[in-house]
C-alpha cells in the first residue's frame, strides 16, 4: 500500500551547510511515528522542507500518498493534505476560531455542511467548543493552543500530520491530553509524525515506531523500546553509527 509519507534520501542545506544528509523515512497510514534526535540534528529542518518553506537547496524525494511534494509550492503541500502543529502556534488576533476553521474547511474542500457536522463532533470529543468563538489561539495557555491545534487537524482531516515538539512547555498533565488527543486522531486516512525530546509523551500514546535522527539522517528505527534506550542510555550510545 502506498504510504501517508515517503522520504526517500533527502538533502537540504543553506547556502553551504548541509542540514539534512539523506533521510529517509517512511510512514503508512493509520500509524504513528515518533522522531527523536539531539538537538540541532535537523528535526525542525526536515519540518520546513517538506512543508515548502524557501531557503533550503533540496534534492532527494518526499511523496505523500504517492503525489511528489517537493516541487509543489507550500499551499498546495497544504492543499495536498500535510498539516504541521508547531512548538509555539501563532495568534491570530480578531479572527475566531470557528470562522478560522470554515474558511480552512472551504480551502479544504471540505463540504460546508460536513465541516460544521465535523467542527461540532470533534469540539466535543476535544472539548474545545468553548474556544470556538474566541480569537485563534489568542490568550489560550500551552496545552490548549496544542490542543486547538489537534482539534483542527481533527475537522480538516490531513493525510499527514507533523508535530514539533508539541509536548514542550506542557506539564504532566496537559502532555498526557495532547498525547490522548494525538491518539484520538489516529485513522486509517492519516499518517501522525511525532518530533519529540521526552519519551513521557509516548507512554500516553502507542507510536507505532520510534526513529533516532542524528546529524541529518534517521540513523536507528524499532519499536517502543528504542524509546527506553534513549532515555536510559542518551544518545551517546548511537553516535558510533554516524559515519
Ligand atoms: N537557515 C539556516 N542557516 C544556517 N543553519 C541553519 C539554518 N536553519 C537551521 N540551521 C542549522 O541546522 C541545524 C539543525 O537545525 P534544526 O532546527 O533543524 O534542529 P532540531 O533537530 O530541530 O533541533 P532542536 O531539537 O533544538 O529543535 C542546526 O545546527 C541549525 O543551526
Ligand atoms: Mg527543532
Amino acid at each position: 500500500m502506498t504510504p501517508a509519507l515517503d522520504v526517500t534520501d533527502l538533502h537540504a542545506s543553506v547556502g553551504d551547510i548541509e542540514i539534512l544528509k539523506g533521510l529517509s523515512l517512511q510512514v503508512p497510514f493509520g500509524e504513528i511515528h515518533a522522531i527523536m534526535g539531539p538537538n540541532g540534528s535537523g528535526k525542525s529542518t526536515l519540518c520546513h522542507v517538506l512543508a515548502g518553506k524557501e531557503a533550503y537547496t533540496v534534492s532527494g524525494s518526499a511523496r505523500l500518498d504517492g503525489q511528489d511534494l517537493l516541487g509543489e509550492p507550500t499551499d498546495v503541500r497544504a492543499r495536498m493534505g500535510l498539516m504541521q502543529g508547531f512548538q509555539y502556534p501563532v495568534e491570530i488576533r480578531g479572527v475566531k476560531l470557528v470562522d478560522f476553521l470554515k474558511e480552512a474547511a472551504d480551502e479544504a474542500g471540505i463540504d460546508p455542511d460536513e465541516a460544521a457536522r465535523r467542527i461540532a463532533e470533534s469540539g466535543d470529543q476535544f472539548d474545545m467548543t468553548r474556544f470556538l468563538t474566541r480569537s485563534v489561539n489568542q490568550d489560550l495557555s500551552g496545552g490548549e493552543k496544542k490542543r486547538s491545534e489537534i482539534f483542527q487537524m481533527a475537522v480538516l482531516r490531513p493525510k499527514v500530520v507533523i508535530l514539533d515538539e508539541i509536548d514542550s512547555g506542557l506539564d504532566i498533565d496537559a502532555v498526557r491530553e495532547v498525547a490522548e488527543a494525538v491518539e484520538a486522531m489516529r485513522s486509517p486516512e492519516v499518517g501522525i509524525v511525532l518530533i519529540t525530546h521526552y519519551s513521557r509523551i509516548l507512554r500516553y500514546l502507542s507510536a507505532d515506531r520510534i526513529h533516532v535522527m542524528m546529524d541529518g539522517r534517521i540513523i536507528e528505527s524499532g519499536g517502543p523500546e528504542l524509546a527506553a534506550q534513549l532515555e536510559a542510555g542518551g544518545y551517546e550510545a548511537f553516535r558510533a553509527q554516524l559515519t
